[in-house]
């Protein structure tokens, strides 16, 4: 596990603490139909941290071309409709580009500055001129304070919120799905556009646009 991340309940875990058993069971839940609206019909898509596929599966099934990137073999195993790379995102060189280069879940809010520029030159280094990097990141109300979502057969539950300096937010994430349930610590970073901006450039991106009005959705570009 890395530091400030861990994950405890049923089945295997990622070393970013993410529950195996509990990705195989999420479903897309828009995120698909919001990616395709944003990129070109038949893109070549890099996608990285794809954990079981949930968003690989919609996308193939949209018409893309889907690489699958996971540095857990137990997730991309779960995906044997499409070529899979066991990688760390940061250790990532292929000797091919790509349309889109997707990486979703708040992996950019990693809370450590040298890990997101390995991430974000990760990113450059694999969209092709003129391509797209698409981001998701957390937003400042995200895990601002302890929640629950309760849903027919779902329950999320937000607790331990930590405040630490430098945007940093340490809590723990508890999911109980079908009467089963998976904890995972996180501790994550808040960018500002400042921090965000100066980060991309570093790594030879530069932000085109915000893709949603809440600025969750980010697409960059290479200089
Ligand atoms: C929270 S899961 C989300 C998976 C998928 N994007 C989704 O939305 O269903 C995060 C995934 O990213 C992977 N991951 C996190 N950090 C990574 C890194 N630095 N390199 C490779 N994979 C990473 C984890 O192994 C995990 O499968």
């Amino acid at each position: 596990m890395r530091v400030g991340q861990g994950g405890s309940g049923p089945g295997a875990h990622t070393p970013d603490g993410s529950a195996i058993e509990m990705y195989e069971q999420a479903e897309a839940n828009g995120e698909d139909e919001f990616i395709d609206k944003a990129i070109d019909p038949k893109s070549s898509i890099l996608e990285l941290g794809c954990g079981t596929g949930r968003i690989t599966r919609p996308l193939l099934a949209r018409g893309h071309q889907v690489v699958a990137v996971d540095e857990s073999a137990e997730m991309i195993a779960r995906i044997p409709e499409t070529e899979t790379i066991q990688s760390t995102i940061g250790e990532l060189r292929l000797d091919r580009q790509f349309d889109v280069v997707l990486m979703m879940s708040y992996l950019i809010n990693v809370a450590d500055d040298a890990e997101r520029l390995r991430l974000l030159e990760t990113c450059a280094h694999h969209v092709r001129p003129g391509g797209s990097v698409l981001i998701q990141q957390q937003l400042p109300t995200q895990l601002a304070e302890p929640v629950v979502l309760e849903r027919e057969h779902s329950r999320m539950e937000i607790s331990d919120v930590e405040h630490l300096p430098g945007n940093k937010v340490a809590a723990t994430i508890t999911h109980t799905r079908n009467g089963r349930t998976w904890s995972q610590q996180l501790l994550t970073q808040n960018l500002t556009e400042e921090h965000l901006t100066g980060q991309l450039t570093e790594a030879g991106l530069q932000l085109a646009e915000y893709l949603t009005p809440d600025t969750s959705w980010v697409r960059a570009r290479p200089i």
